[in-house]
């Protein structure tokens, strides 16, 4: 889809792949007090997939992953209007504990762990869900066979241990309500490459046992290769989408960028 298509509300991919949305956002904008950061945004999220969302700093990326999980709706100032529906239920207006029990969690920027916690204490803090407390043990040991390190560590205090290796605790953290959707807001920040990978292979294995994921990713090429969506988010608003694969790399480079090219304007 162009850039000016989308800009005339022309949502060609609606229900794309012939299956029926997990989520589906509409005419979602979002504001700190004055400041509008979101500009009547729709999209949908296929169950299964992974969706990628760029954009340049300060674009709403964060923004819009926290009005999904009831960060924004919360004070006095920030808040959203529009819609979000997942599969019949609305979610806009519930609480991030309600969002939780309903299947959607975040891993946010920054991991936001219990630096003086344990890796298990911190996992446990991710449980507290009537529906998991009583799983919780099983679902410790699950984590533990995914992330082998944090096994070996589980009785070390988070702030002590390794940027990749809090990263696998917020992931694992994440898990343990069991949530259908987990959407990760750059994961990759301040991480070697080399450590980025293994963190990536840990999200494709919870996409694959059947988790649909929305991941935030600096590294264009990257989100391009481990998504099979893509929205680009320019100045609160949503200027390209597409198949990854179908895109070309010109045209995310523009929209990235907000440039102009081919004549559509951006
Ligand atoms: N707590 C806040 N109070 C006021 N304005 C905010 C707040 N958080 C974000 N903003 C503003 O909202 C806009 C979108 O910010 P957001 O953090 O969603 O961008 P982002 O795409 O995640 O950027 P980055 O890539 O730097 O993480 C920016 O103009 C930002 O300054
Ligand atoms: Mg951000």
């Amino acid at each position: 889809m162009s850039i000016s298509e989308h800009k005339r509300g022309f949502f060609a991919e609606q229900g794309r792949g012939g299956k029926r949305p997990l989520l589906t956002v509409s005419d979602l904008s979002a504001y700190y007090g004055e400041l509008r950061a979101l500009f009547d945004i729709d999209f949908e999220v296929m169950p299964g997939e992974v969706l990628a969302i760029i954009g340049a700093n300060g674009a709403g990326k964060s923004t819009l992953l926290k009005s999904m999980v009831g960060m924004m709706n919360r004070g006095k100032t920030a808040h959203i209007t529009g819609t979000i529906d997942m599969r019949g239920r609305r979610l806009e207006r519930l609480t991030t504990e309600k969002i939780v029990n309903a299947g959607v969690t975040m891993v946010p920027e920054g991991r936001r762990l219990f630096p003086r916690l344990t890796v298990e204490e911190n996992l446990i803090t991710g449980a507290h869900l009537a529906r998991c407390r009583n799983n919780s043990e099983e679902k410790i040991s699950e984590m533990y066979d995914m992330f082998p390190r944090l096994a070996e560590r589980h009785n070390q205090v988070v702030n002590q241990m390794s940027g990749g290796e809090q990263q696998m605790v917020a992931i694992a953290r994440a898990l343990m309500s069991d949530p259908q959707v987990v959407l990760f807001d750059e994961l990759s920040l301040g991480l070697a490459p080399a450590i980025v990978d293994d963190i990536y292979e840990k999200v494709n294995q919870i996409n694959e046992s059947g988790v649909t994921c929305i991941v935030i990713e600096q590294d264009m090429k990257r989100a391009l290769r481990v998504s099979n969506h893509v929205l680009v988010l320019l100045e609160g608003a949503v200027v390209l989408e597409g198949d990854p694969k179908e895109l070309d790399g010109e045209q995310v480079m523009a929209a990235y960028f907000g440039s102009d090219i081919g004549g559509a304007s951006a």
